[in-house]
């Protein structure tokens, strides 16, 4: 069975990240969606949160699973034992940071972690969770960024009544 792992903050899900998904599990066996538990960041939403989420945006795709991780990426990958990662790409400000995280992969895996690229749809091209949550936090209007539960939970996270 052909699994990869699509690791990411998903702080939250946009359709940005939704568009990859379905694109990498129609590809693959199984896809596993792992939520960084980053010690480092204050997020908006906690990984539990973000994994429920992530369940329920993706419960009609069924061979996508979705966790959580800490840590190095090849540790989590090598006892998953999955040699792919997923990562979507959406312009050239992407591609050094990516770059530079693939090469790392497979240099920390010796070889055995990979890294493909999905460029992402042109009609997501602009969309990060961080612009999103920006927009949001000024109760402007997000409905074509993330699906409609996700918006919900979002402007009651900043307290906006909609
Ligand atoms: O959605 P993001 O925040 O761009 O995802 C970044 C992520 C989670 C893919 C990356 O930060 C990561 O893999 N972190 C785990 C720690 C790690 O393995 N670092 C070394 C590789 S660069």
């Amino acid at each position: 069975m052909k699994s990869a792992i699509y690791p990411g903050s998903f702080d939250p899900v946009t359709y940005g990240h939704l568009d990859i998904i379905a694109r990498a599990a129609a590809i693959f066996d199984e896809l596993i969606i792992s939520v960084l538990n980053n010690v480092k960041k204050t997020p908006l939403f906690s990984v539990e949160e973000r994994v429920r989420i992530l369940k329920d945006a993706t419960k009609d795709i069924p061979n996508v699973k979705v966790e959580s991780f800490s840590g190095l990426l090849v540790d989590y990958a090598s006892q998953q034992d999955v040699h792919v990662i997923v990562r979507g790409l959406r312009a050239i400000t992407d591609f050094e940071y990516e770059l530079q995280n693939a090469q790392t992969n497979r240099l920390l895996s010796r070889g055995a972690l990979d890294t493909m690229f999905f460029t992402t749809s042109l009609e997501y091209a602009y969309l990060s969770s961080t612009t999103v949550k920006e927009i949001a936090s000024f109760g402007g209007n997000i409905s074509d960024c993330v699906p409609d539960f996700v918006e919900k939970m979002i402007f009651e996270k900043y307290g906006i009544r909609k």
